[in-house]
């Protein structure tokens, strides 16, 4: 099956020179051929160019040829740190907050993390499979062709084990490319409050070793911050984890200077996220690393909190990728292009730096930049074809219009 997409008025993210992410100034490097094409052979991308060097034969043995005046076609999203495997939603909390509450009358009340665990205790693998479709067949059509989803509603084994075996059957059953991630260390469960160095041995002896004879996760997470796992818990875990080879990916100060980047740096993370916290220190670490700096603004957003240093960083060096962190509590969408704009307006990154953070770096940022991220031959045809936009600043800049025509997933339309 050959498809060539003909008369592109802007193919965006070219790259020839097989990088693995784009850091600090070079953020603004997006690579571009006005008036293009682009040939999928089998899903994947076999060629493109200028449309004056269209081989002759080209449109001859193409099974499908797509004129696309006036669109312009670019990586899908790869949106590196979601947890879209929940059970119920949570608005009813949100409602009061508006209300006034705080965080903790609001977790006081049966809210937050341990609000969804119990939802989630009460709800079948079958139902929370069901539950997790829509999600993902939304999440498809707003451009994301892979996604990285963790456990860490579990909050026991058996739970937790639910909510793994439900990411690996939708990795089963749709085109888009799915990472796991075990996220034990989320929150303490009730039943260890005050007894938090007890569930850690848990997670370690008995939630880890589980996992990973099942092959149910890839990454390693753990919430280290102020209130949650500290950085001793977390050197445990992370210790544990890698004894399994699963690399951590971890969230980190969200909510102070935690050490949470120091630590995730020490054990080698692929990415460390959130880092609303993040200072010279910080910033320092980093550099020295190979680990990808995550932001996600949708969890500022929501919840009126601080915005991670994102010029501050990419200014010093930095490379940053952008992700959802789609889920009930602190961010609930999957809008990859909502995400674009927050980084225009609340992180004054620059429409180039957000394309390379939510195509390329976050690729990166689950271990697939070798296979999508930029148009490149050989790569997936993981591709949004826009609706007609006068140029590329246009699209996070209208944040509340879909301009997206058409998703491609290995060539093949989801939207
Ligand atoms: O990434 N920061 C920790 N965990 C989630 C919030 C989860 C929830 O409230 O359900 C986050 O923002
Ligand atoms: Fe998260």
């Amino acid at each position: 099956m050959i498809v060539l997409l003909k008369n592109i008025s802007s193919l965006l993210q070219i790259d020839d020179e097989e990088l693995s992410y784009r850091a600090g100034k070079s953020m603004m490097e997006v690579h571009k051929i006005n008036d293009a094409f682009l040939l999928i052979e089998d899903g994947v991308i076999s060629d493109y160019g200028s449309m004056k060097d269209l081989p002759k034969d080209a449109e001859f043995q193409a099974t499908k040829v797509r004129d696309l005046q006036n669109k312009m076609v670019f990586p899908a999203f790869n949106d590196s740190h979601t947890h879209l495997v929940y059970a119920g939603s949570r608005e009813i909390e949100y409602i009061n907050k508006v209300k006034g509450l705080s965080y903790e009358e609001i977790a006081k009340k049966g809210g937050g993390i341990l609000n969804s665990a119990n939802l989630l205790h009460n709800t079948s693998e079958d139902e929370l499979y069901r539950q997790s479709v829509p999600r993902i067949l939304e999440i498809m059509s707003q451009g994301t062709a892979a996604v990285e989803i963790k456990s860490g509603y579990g909050l026991n084994t058996e739970d937790e084990l639910k909510m793994l075996r439900v990411i690996r059957r939708i990795r089963e059953n749709f085109p888009l490319i799915v990472k796991s991630t075990f996220l034990g260390a989320h929150a303490v469960p009730a039943e260890y409050k005050s007894r938090q160095s007890e569930y850690v041995d848990k997670i370690i002896n008995e939630m880890i070793p589980v996992v990973a004879s099942e092959e149910l996760a890839e990454y390693i997470d753990v919430f280290c911050d102020e209130g949650f796992f500290s950085m001793e818990d977390t050197d445990r875990i992370l210790n544990a984890g890698l004894k399994y080879g699963l690399r951590p990916k971890i969230h980190a100060n969200e909510l102070a200077f935690s050490g949470g980047i120091q630590t995730g740096v020490k054990y080698n993370a692929l990415s460390v996220d959130h880092l609303e916290f993040t200072g010279e220190q910080e910033i320092e670490v980093l550099k020295n690393s190979e680990t990808m700096p995550t932001i996600l603004p949708g969890a500022s957003l929501f919840l009126e909190m601080r915005y991670a240093p994102a010029r501050l960083m990419i200014d010093s060096g930095l490379p940053v990728a952008l992700a959802s962190d789609f889920n009930p509590g602190s961010s609930p969408s999957g809008n990859m292009k909502l995400i674009m704009s927050l980084a225009l307006i609340k992180l004054h990154m620059l429409p180039e730096e957000i394309l390379n953070a939510v195509t390329l770096n976050s690729a990166y940022a689950m271990g697939i930049s070798d296979v999508t991220g930029t148009i490149s031959r050989g790569k997936l045809a993981n591709l949004i074809i826009t609706k007609p936009i006068p140029g590329f600043e246009y699209f996070p800049y209208a944040y509340g219009s879909d301009l997206i025509s058409d998703v491609l997933i290995n060539g093949v339309s989801v939207k």
